[in-house]
């Protein structure tokens, strides 16, 4: 007989009206913007978590695959190194890099607890109850948060690596990482550690291709956003009078994607009293998708208190996994 020593905990720390009032926010600002802009954490409802689950199988999506070539390769290397018995996750990566780092983490002895961050509530659960099942002794410590405005009520026990994968960095601008980095800094005390994935700068074709793929995918991801918008603030974008965008900023190291008005038209939001006007072939941001150089990643870390322990790329060194100190 097996008994199991594993245990569930969440805790929510975000009030029920937290996301309704942030998406609020965030869509009358950026619809009264010059350019228009939405922040790319709207894509994510089940429509488009389901479409991003298939962006990171098209062939031109190339960090997902190269992410993971590198934790199968490391993943032991990272446990060792980081000697951490806490694994904290930011953001929901697939439970399949999830279950390399605790892999490891059991293969170098230290694993005890394991604490997904993420603001929505489902997500955690399900993650919660997978890992359970696989790792009958690990407690699991969810917590239920903003990792941009919630960095400070992470719990604090154990020798903690908190990761942060799948180039989810490069949705920030350099002002709002720079902010972010300090702040996680500011929560780690000696021991613990950091792993950072990020893209990483390449042939701007290729960086193209893999926000503009042949089969459609990512248009489709990027106009989910209206769809979004309309269900939740009642609004009434037609995502068919709209055009997927990417472009390659080489100035800002970024990929921008846009939506493209492909007509003139005001679109009514009613659940914010507003109607807005699109001009032809008028642009609104829906993401930026910062690409990174190792010295960039190594200056930035440095200036928010970090010290680089190792770096890890793939052998075509498009992507990368840096562990850091504190
Ligand atoms: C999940 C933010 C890492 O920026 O590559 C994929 C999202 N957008 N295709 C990325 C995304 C378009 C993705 N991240």
């Amino acid at each position: 007989m097996s008994v199991s020593q594993s245990a569930v905990h969440l805790v929510n720390h975000l009030d029920p009206d937290y996301l309704r009032q942030a998406l609020e926010h965030d869509v009358r600002t950026g619809l009264a913007s010059a350019p228009k802009w939405l922040p790319p954490k709207w894509f994510y409802d089940a429509a488009g978590s389901e479409l991003f689950s298939q962006i990171t199988r098209l062939p031109e999506y190339y960090p997902t695959r190269r992410e993971l070539a590198i934790l199968r390769r490391e993943a032991v290397d990272i446990a060792a190194r980081s000697g951490a018995d806490t694994l904290v996750e930011l953001g929901s990566g697939t439970s399949e890099k999830t279950v390399l780092l605790l892999d490891a983490l059991s293969v170098t002895g230290t694993l005890r607890t394991y604490t997904p961050v993420d603001v929505d509530a489902v997500t955690l659960g399900d993650a919660a109850q997978r890992l359970t099942v696989r790792y009958p002794d690990l407690t699991v410590r969810a917590v239920c948060a903003d990792f941009e405005r919630h960095l400070a009520l992470l719990p604090r026990r154990g020798r903690r690596m908190v990761a942060f994968l799948g180039g989810t960095i490069g949705n920030l601008d350099p002002a709002a990482r720079e902010v972010f980095l300090k702040e996680l800094r500011a929560t780690l005390r000696p021991g613990d550690t950091f792993l950072l994935g990020a893209d990483l700068v390449k042939d701007t074709g290729r960086l193209v291709a893999a926000y503009d793929d042949a089969a459609g995918v990512t248009a489709a991801f990027n106009r989910n956003v209206l769809r979004v918008v309309n269900r939740e603030l009642d609004a009434d974008f037609e995502p068919d009078a709209f055009e997927h965008v990417a472009i390659y900023d080489l100035r800002s190291d970024w990929i921008e994607m846009r939506l493209r008005a492909t007509r003139a038209m005001d679109v009514r939001v009613d659940g914010l009293g507003l109607t807005v006007s699109f001009a032809d072939g008028e642009e609104m941001r829906t993401e930026i998708s910062a690409k990174f150089r190792p010295e960039g990643l190594r200056r930035e870390l440095t200036a928010a208190g970090f010290t680089v322990l190792h770096h890890y790329t793939d052998p075509t060194e498009d992507f990368s996994l840096v562990l850091a100190g504190v």
